[in-house]
C-alpha cells in the first residue's frame, strides 16, 4: 500500500545541540508567481503543490556558541554571497524568536541541482527550518514551521507537508496590516499566510522530471517576480484566473482524476510563463529543448497517454503522469531531449527530524 505522506510532523521540544532534518522538493501545480510583501515572503495568490520522493535536502545544524559567525555549508563546500546571506538572515530570525543568541554550523547536503528551478530552495528552507527550530528550542507545530520555511523561500512553505499541499496567500480582505505595529507582534496577514494538506483520493500520480538544463537560472525567482508582477500586463488577469484554478484543482485532486489534474497544471504552468514573457524585459525560462519536450508530451496525449506539463522558473519539464505510464512517459521526453537526464517521482513526504540513528 502506498504510505500516507498526510501525517504532520510532530511538534519539537526544548532545544537541543544539534538536529537534523530531511525535506523533499515539490512542484507545484498551482503555482505561486508574485509577492505582495518581501520581507515577510506573502505572496500574491494561493498556491497547490505536490512533494516528491526523490532528491532530498538533508541539513543539520549545530549550536557554535563560541563561534562570532554562522558557518554555512552546501555538499561540503562554504556557501558566500547572497546565497549565504539568505541563510544567515534565516538563522537571524530564528534566534530572534528563541531569544538565543548563539550563532550555529550549517551543513546542507541536496541531492536537487542548485537554482536550476528544480525546487532546490523548498527543500533546503524547509529542512533548515525544521532542524533550526528544533536546535533553537522553538517548539513549532507544523503550521507553524509551514510558515517559519516560507520566510527563506516562499514554496519552503509547501515542502513541510508530504503529498498534496496549499499555501494560503493569507491576503486580507482589507487594508494591509499596519506596518507600525510592535516588533514582538506579527503582522495578520503573516499568521494567515501558510501551508496545509490537501485531502486527495488514492490516485497515483508520477512526475517525469526533464532536466533538460541543470545549470543555475540566469535571473532568480525573486528578480523574475518582481519584474513580473510591476511590469506584466498579463499578471491580473493571469492571478485572478489561478484562483478559480486552484478551486477547480481542488475538486480535481479529492476525484483523483489525473486528466482534470494535468489540464489545470498546464494551463496555469503556460499562463505563469506568459505573464513572465509579457514583462518589461521580458523573463524567458523556456528554452528550445523545452519546447521540444512540450511538442512531446503533445505527441504522447495525441498517443492517449495521459501526460500534462509543467514548468517552473527554468527551463526543465516536469510531466505529470499515470505511475503505470511513468517509464513511457520517460522514455519519449528522453527522446525529445537527448542531452538531458530524466528523474520519475511520485508523492512524497514532509519534512521531519531525523533521529541518531538515522543520520
Ligand atoms: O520559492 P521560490 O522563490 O523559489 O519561488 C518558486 C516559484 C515557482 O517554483 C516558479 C512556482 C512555485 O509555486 O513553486
Amino acid at each position: 500500500m502506498r504510505p500516507d505522506h498526510r501525517a504532520a510532523p510532530a511538534p519539537e521540544r526544548g532545544g537541543t545541540r544539534s538536529a537534523t532534518a530531511v525535506a523533499h522538493p515539490n512542484i507545484a501545480l498551482i503555482k505561486y508567481w508574485g509577492k505582495r510583501d518581501d520581507r515577510l515572503v506573502l505572496p500574491r495568490t494561493d498556491s497547490l503543490s505536490m512533494t516528491l520522493d526523490i532528491l532530498p535536502t538533508t541539513t543539520r545544524v549545530r549550536l557554535t556558541p563560541d563561534a562570532e559567525h554562522d558557518e554555512v555549508t552546501l555538499d561540503g563546500v562554504p556557501l558566500e554571497g547572497e546565497a549565504r546571506q539568505r541563510v544567515v538572515a534565516f538563522l537571524a530570525l530564528v534566534r530572534e524568536r528563541a531569544g538565543v543568541s548563539h550563532h550555529a554550523a550549517v551543513d546542507s547536503e541536496n541531492t536537487v541541482p542548485t537554482g536550476a528551478g528544480l525546487a532546490s530552495s523548498a527543500s533546503g528552507f524547509a529542512a533548515l527550518a525544521v532542524a533550526a527550530s528544533a536546535v533553537y528550542g522553538l517548539g513549532l507545530d507544523a503550521t507553524a514551521l509551514s510558515r517559519l520555511a516560507r520566510r527563506g523561500s516562499g514554496s519552503a512553505a509547501r515542502s513541510v507537508f508530504g503529498d498534496f499541499a496549499v499555501w494560503h496567500s493569507g491576503r486580507p480582505g482589507g487594508p494591509a496590516p499596519a506596518t507600525d505595529l510592535p516588533p514582538d507582534t506579527e503582522p495578520a496577514a503573516d499568521l494567515a499566510s501558510y501551508a496545509e494538506p490537501v485531502p486527495s483520493a488514492e490516485f497515483d500520480p508520477a512526475l517525469v522530471i526533464a532536466v533538460v538544463n541543470a545549470g543555475p537560472k540566469a535571473v532568480s525567482s525573486r528578480e523574475a517576480m518582481r519584474r513580473t508582477v510591476e511590469t506584466s500586463p498579463l499578471y491580473g488577469p493571469w492571478a485572478a484566473s489561478s484562483e478559480t484554478d486552484l478551486v477547480e484543482m481542488r475538486a480535481t485532486l479529492r476525484r483523483g482524476d489525473l486528466d482534470a489534474v494535468g489540464e489545470i497544471a498546464e494551463r496555469n504552468a503556460l499562463g505563469m510563463h506568459a505573464t513572465m514573457l509579457a514583462a518589461r524585459p521580458a523573463v524567458r525560462y523556456l528554452s528550445a529543448p523545452t519546447l521540444d519536450v512540450l511538442d512531446s508530451v503533445l505527441r504522447l496525449r495525441r498517443d492517449g497517454v495521459s501526460a500534462y506539463a509543467t514548468m517552473d522558473a527554468g527551463p526543465n519539464v516536469k510531466v505529470l503522469c499515470r505511475r503505470a505510464d511513468a517509464d513511457r512517459v520517460a522514455e519519449a521526453v528522453r527522446g525529445a531531449a537527448p542531452g538531458g537526464s530524466v528523474l520519475i517521482a511520485g508523492r512524497g513526504p514532509g519534512a521531519r527530524l531525523l533521529a541518531e540513528g538515522e543520520r
